[in-house]
């Protein structure tokens, strides 16, 4: 089995050197940290720097955007597509303004029932703004450890996800679970590729089971 103290050491050490520079890095704020994990889950993150920074000139805080009208928020995201994503932040903003003062709420179950914001969201906000121990995975986090674990069955099934989960809600250390999760996600990105991963330069490489048995 992989060790998962093995694991945490040598990911969290491997994100301190490799952490990509992004603007929402080493953010707290949780508005930002909602905007910009709204932004990245349809859109590729070369895109969204641009996006995310003029959003932010012209709705600083929630309550700035709480207090927008709809077709301003549109127009700030024009290009990104999929723009249910934008009508459901205002959505929520105006939601999170009347029912918990301005405040993004720390509890993920209170978080999932706002509009647009689903698991990985939730978990992304609970871990990576409120310091919680909640898993937030992707796409990349999903290969990462679906190779990790030797999990073979198809991870897009919700059922089989849902296995992931758990496995990582088990992994995630009890302080700098934000961390882990991005962790996880960049290494998905850049090194744990989908078609021709480079085992070589992943610091996992030696917990990995698909990498030990030559999956
Ligand atoms: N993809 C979406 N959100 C991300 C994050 N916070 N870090 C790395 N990749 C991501």
């Amino acid at each position: 089995m992989p060790d998962p103290i093995a694991i945490r050491r040598k990911l969290l050490e491997w994100y301190k050197r490799n952490a990509r520079a992004l603007p929402w890095r080493g953010e707290s704020d949780p508005y930002r940290v909602w905007v910009s994990e709204v932004m990245l889950q349809q859109t590729q993150v070369e895109t969204v720097i641009p996006y995310y920074q003029r959003w932010l000139e012209e709705f600083p805080t929630l309550v700035d955007l709480a207090s927008a009208d709809e077709q301003e928020v549109l127009r700030a995201w024009e290009g990104l597509g999929y723009y249910s994503r934008a009508r459901n932040l205002l959505k929520s903003a105006k939601i999170i303004c009347e029912e918990f003062e301005g405040e993004l709420p720390r509890d993920s179950s209170q978080l999932r029932k706002l509009p647009g914001i689903g698991d990985y969201i939730a978990g992304a906000i609970a871990s990576i703004a409120y310091g919680q121990r909640q898993p937030a995975l992707d796409g990349n986090g999903k290969r990462v450890l679906a190779r990790l674990y030797a999990y073979d069955k198809p991870v897009n099934l919700e059922k089989n996800a849902s296995d992931l989960k758990r496995i990582l809600a088990d992994l995630l250390p009890e302080h700098q679970a934000g961390d882990f999760n991005q962790a996880l996600m960049d290494l998905g990105s850049r090194v744990c590729l989908p078609r021709r991963p480079k085992c070589g330069d992943c610091p996992l490489q030696f917990e990995c089971k698909a990498n030990g048995r030559g999956l």
